[in-house]
């Protein structure tokens, strides 16, 4: 059974699908284990604690942890951040990290963690690198960053593109911007309103990351790509 981390900061419709995918078969041998947000208030995280079984969940928020102590920084964040997802698993490794909506740029610090080049306790490190991979709606290399929706729905109103799309990548330290692993593109309708659009995109999102999940899986780490 493979073992998924789920990073995410709001409403969660996405981690719902991969929880639903993962009960289903429709990701095989799969189990979401742990759920961690930047954001407490995240609707995510009731998702979780109402699955059955219940799945173990984690917030810690960028701001009150800078504000405890005057020397943090935060990379302090990042690093803190990578130990609670890797202790979050006491009895197995992590075959999957999945960033669903989860609005905090993580910085090298936190990749170096996760790929065992840097400690995230004194003496340990982690042996087989965790692969982490990112939805984000929006063609590679247009609308980086937040609000890629709004933007892309203001850019078709101006003429400036036809339509947009959908993303899963691996994750680099640009925002972003890491090896796309599934790309999905989207149309935009002349009668769409902003709400429409966001629908065919959370609808295209929700089946494109199930298959770019499946897909990262079915590999065996040493062919990962970062
Ligand atoms: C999704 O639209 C996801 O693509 C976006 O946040 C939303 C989360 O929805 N992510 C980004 O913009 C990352 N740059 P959800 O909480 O309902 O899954």
């Amino acid at each position: 059974m493979k073992s998924i981390a789920v990073l995410i900061s709001g409403s969660g419709t996405n981690l719902q699908a991969i929880i639903d995918a993962c009960s289903s078969g429709r990701i095989p041998d799969a189990e979401v284990k742990f759920v961690f947000s930047n954001r407490k208030a995240a609707y995510g995280l009731t998702r979780a604690q109402s699955a059955s079984p219940p799945i173990p969940t984690d917030t810690l928020a960028l701001q009150p942890f800078l504000k405890a102590d005057a020397q943090r920084t935060r990379i302090d964040y990042d690093l803190e951040v990578a130990r609670r997802i890797i202790t979050g698993f006491p009895d197995s490794k992590i075959d999957l990290i999945v960033l669903a909506g989860f609005m905090h740029v993580l910085s090298e610090e936190f990749l170096d963690v996760i790929s065992g080049v840097r400690e995230y306790e004194t003496d340990k490190r982690i042996s087989t690198p965790i692969p982490i991979i990112n939805l984000h709606p929006a063609l590679p290399g247009a609308f980086d960053g937040a609000n890629a929706i709004q933007r892309a729905f203001e850019a078709y109103q101006k003429g400036d593109i036809k339509g947009t799309g959908v993303m899963v990548h691996y994750v680099v330290k640009e925002v972003d911007r890491g090896a796309p692993i599934l790309v999905r593109e989207v149309e935009i309708l002349p009668e769409d309103d902003i709400a429409a659009l966001e629908e065919r995109m959370h609808k295209t999102e929700h089946a494109l990351l199930l298959d770019a999940v499946k897909k990262v899986l079915s590999q065996e780490p040493e062919s990962i790509s970062s």
